[in-house]
């Protein structure tokens, strides 16, 4: 017989772990504060069900039966005789402390407690119980039942088997569990920083705008979203504490620093698509994008420098100028790691009025990033830009940045997946599959730095850090002994 498990807030995250255990097979019990709630709970995963009998995923014989374990309850005495108890109720831990009190009492010893916080430490939550032991953080994602990953985190006096207890009931129930320590942000939040603070801090640097951003990430580098989209749909105030808190609590490490740029959009009341103007506006609930600019009608030839890829060269064709470089010529094209146009053109004796570079990273056939110096000349740029669109696909121009804006974003997302593993919160497996699934990655941060190259990345980290001088870009031990031993990211 399959366990029951009892949930507590009947909220957005309860109605759908109601939903993924009922659907699973299980008796689940769901008790709110507010009666009401349970109701519409109810109603809700009914109406989930419904929706699947009516596409045919679900027979009508089953569907009444997942419907059938769902039992409302008035009072937490309900909840016992449940295996588990679920809390989603409000982030609060004097409530959740309170609650747990109240449960341990009403339920069996051996009644796991969890609770679906994303930001409170399961540690402290477990400290107003008799038996802390009992108690792990289970925190799904929204919405539950389609968000297929779950992290399981053991507090401080958690015991393994419970542990286990909850990896199991999760993955029975379809989800994906990985095992997260109970730290700051547990994974997936922890990992989702860099994609964030970075686009920030590009947009805070001049180098590109956010729409840039959003563009370089969503094409050129084959991400689902771009940040600025992503803190629309979340909200700049859900979002934006959610970073505040990551930093403070890992007192101010620079690598989770916050954006000075939130604050004054919180001010004004930009949250995103929830108020209809975030970093984009929105119009019957679809984002207006921007217009872009079309690229230039210019003309000229174009000298190549090391390392600029084969498939630009096809592009560019006849406007290709070969042999040593000639000062008659008006462009200079540099493919760069890490570096920015103003640094190579003086560290290769060029004339760096003429010079502009191709981002090597991204994906040649979807978007293309030319990136230009203080000194690059208009029409070298102009130049630039219109062969690169000789095939009509879209150009990226950017204001010089070490390592543009994708090189910065990856190396930034690689190192963190990197930290997380040295910092024993994950194992490799459970990390990459954790922000592929919870934050819909193309893979997971370990794996997109193997496909680079982890001493590609560790060449990107360091040079960014030496050019800015900014501690944020230290790579990771885990990054940076993988790439001196030859050893991939992804092995422990
Ligand atoms: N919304 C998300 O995307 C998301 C994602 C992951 C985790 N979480 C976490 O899940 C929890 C719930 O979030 P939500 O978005 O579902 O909230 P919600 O506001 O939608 O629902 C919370 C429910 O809990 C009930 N409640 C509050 N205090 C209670 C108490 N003491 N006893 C019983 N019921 C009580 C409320 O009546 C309400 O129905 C929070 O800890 C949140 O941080 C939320």
């Amino acid at each position: 017989m399959s366990a029951v498990v009892g949930v507590v807030g009947a909220g957005i995250m309860g109605r759908g772990i109601v939903q993924l255990f009922a659907q699973a097979g299980h008796e689940v019990r769901l008790f709110d504060a507010d009666a009401d709630a349970v109701v519409a709970a109810v109603g809700f995963v009914g109406s989930m069900i419904e929706r699947q009998m009516a596409k045919g995923t679900l027979s009508a014989a089953d569907g009444a039966a997942v419907t059938a374990r769902v039992r409302p309850c008035s009072a937490l005495e309900d909840l016992a005789g449940c295996a588990v108890v679920i809390e989603a109720i409000v982030e609060r831990i004097d409530a959740k402390q309170a609650l747990f009190r109240e449960l341990e009492p009403r339920v069996g010893a051996d009644c796991i407690l969890a609770s679906n916080t994303s930001s409170l430490l399961i540690s402290a939550i477990a400290s107003a119980c008799e038996m802390p032991e009992r108690v792990a953080g289970l925190h799904f994602f929204n919405p539950v039942p389609l968000m297929k990953i779950a992290e399981v985190i053991p507090g401080v006096l958690t015991d393994p088997a419970v542990t286990a207890r909850l990896v199991d009931l999760v993955e029975r129930a379809g989800h994906r569990a990985v095992t997260a320590a109970d730290q700051p942000g547990f994974l997936i939040n922890h990992a989702g920083r860099a994609l964030y603070t970075e686009g920030l801090r590009l947009v805070e640097e001049g180098v590109t705008d956010f729409v840039g951003v959003d563009r370089i990430v969503r094409e050129a580098m084959g991400f689902r979203m771009g940040p600025f989209e992503l803190l629309d749909l979340t909200g700049l105030d859900v979002s934006g504490a959610v970073m505040q808190s990551i930093y403070e609590q890992f007192q101010h490490d620079p690598r989770y620093r916050p954006s000075p740029l939130v604050p004054p959009r919180l001010g004004a009341g930009l949250l995103g698509r929830k108020t209809g103007r975030g970093f984009y506006a929105y119009s019957d609930g679809e984002r207006v994008e921007p217009a872009e600019a079309p690229a230039p009608d210019a003309a000229g030839t174009i000298w190549l420098g090391d390392g600029v890829g084969q498939e630009v060269r096809a592009l560019l064709g006849d406007a290709v100028v070969d042999g040593p470089e000639d000062p008659s010529q008006p462009a200079l094209l540099l493919a760069l790691w890490g570096e920015d146009v103003s640094g190579a053109a003086v560290r290769l004796g060029l004339d760096p009025a003429r010079c502009v570079a191709i981002d090597p990273l991204t994906d040649f056939a979807r978007r293309r990033t030319l990136m230009y110096s203080p000194a690059t000349r208009p029409e070298v740029v102009a130049v630039g830009h219109a062969l690169l669109a000789r095939d009509g696909r879209k150009v990226s121009v950017i204001a010089d940045s070490a390592g543009f804006a994708a090189q910065r974003i990856l190396a930034m997302i690689v190192n963190t997946g990197c930290e997380i593993a040295q910092r024993g919160i994950a194992a490799p497996a459970d990390i990459d599959d954790a922000v592929r699934i919870g934050l819909g990655y193309p893979a997971g941060p370990l794996t997109l730095g193997d496909r680079i190259g982890a001493t590609r990345i560790l060449a990107i980290l360091e040079s960014l850090q030496r050019i800015s001088g900014d501690p944020r870009y230290r790579p990771s031990q885990w990054l940076r002994r993988r790439a001196l031993l030859g050893m991939p990211l992804t092995a422990s």
